[in-house]
């Protein structure tokens, strides 16, 4: 149990041999990114448990039967924050191919620890925005300022704030207040909540800078 009632910790063993994998600071960006893909499955089994389907028939080599598949009317979009996100977007869409990646560019300034924008592929308006599922991907959250802006971005254009998910591998407690606070409704999906960020906006005790340690890029 967490106090954040919107929070769902996937606590799995899994999750756990593969999360003391990718905080050990001598794990090479390969072995690191691998780790981190075993448990993005997890994620989004946990993150996807309740999507609509619907009942169609199917012919089998035997005989025809009902069946049922993912509701033709929702679209799925999967919105990674680069750079870090992407190592989830590529899971989600492998298991999600007919998803729509919509890229957010997003880095966070180190002073004020606010997100700087530099991108974004969410069109201006939505069709139908009641009917779309976005799944927002981003490995930390830390001070939440970028997961309330993304999730802004959406809300904005008037999808559902029930309709939309952040999927994090770890997570900081005071950024899970504040999205929880701003989007009581939004969905948080994550693997671990950690103890607390240090001055400088970090995870402690984290696994530090998750895009340098996936695209090999630490600086020592
Ligand atoms: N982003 C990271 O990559 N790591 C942190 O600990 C916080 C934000």
């Amino acid at each position: 149990m967490n106090k954040f009632p919107n929070v769902y910790v996937v606590n799995h063993p899994l999750c756990c041999h593969n999360l003391s994998i990718i905080r050990n600071k001598e794990t090479s960006a390969e072995v690191f990114r691998n780790a981190i893909r075993r448990i993005t499955y997890l994620l989004f089994y946990k993150a996807t448990e309740d999507l609509e389907l619907e009942e169609v028939n199917v012919e089998t080599p035997l005989e025809i039967c009902k069946a049922e598949r993912l509701s033709s009317k929702k679209e799925i979009i999967i919105a990674p924050i680069l750079r870090a996100g992407l190592i989830f977007s590529d899971i989600a869409n492998e298991i999600m191919p007919f998803a729509t990646v919509r890229h957010i560019g997003m880095y966070r300034d180190e002073d004020t620890l606010t997100p700087v924008w530099y991108y974004n592929k969410i069109p201006v308006e939505f069709e139908h925005p009641e009917d779309k599922i976005i799944l927002i991907l981003d490995p930390m959250l830390a001070t939440g300022n970028s997961a309330i802006d993304a999730i802004k971005l959406f809300a904005n254009k008037k999808v559902p704030h029930k309709n939309i998910r952040f999927v994090s591998l770890i997570s900081a407690p005071e950024g899970l207040e504040k999205v929880q606070n701003a989007y009581p409704d939004v969905r948080i999906i994550t693997a671990h909540i950690d103890n607390h960020l240090n001055n400088q906006g970090y995870i402690c005790p984290g696994l530090g800078d998750a895009g340098d340690r996936i695209f090999n890029t630490v600086e020592n």
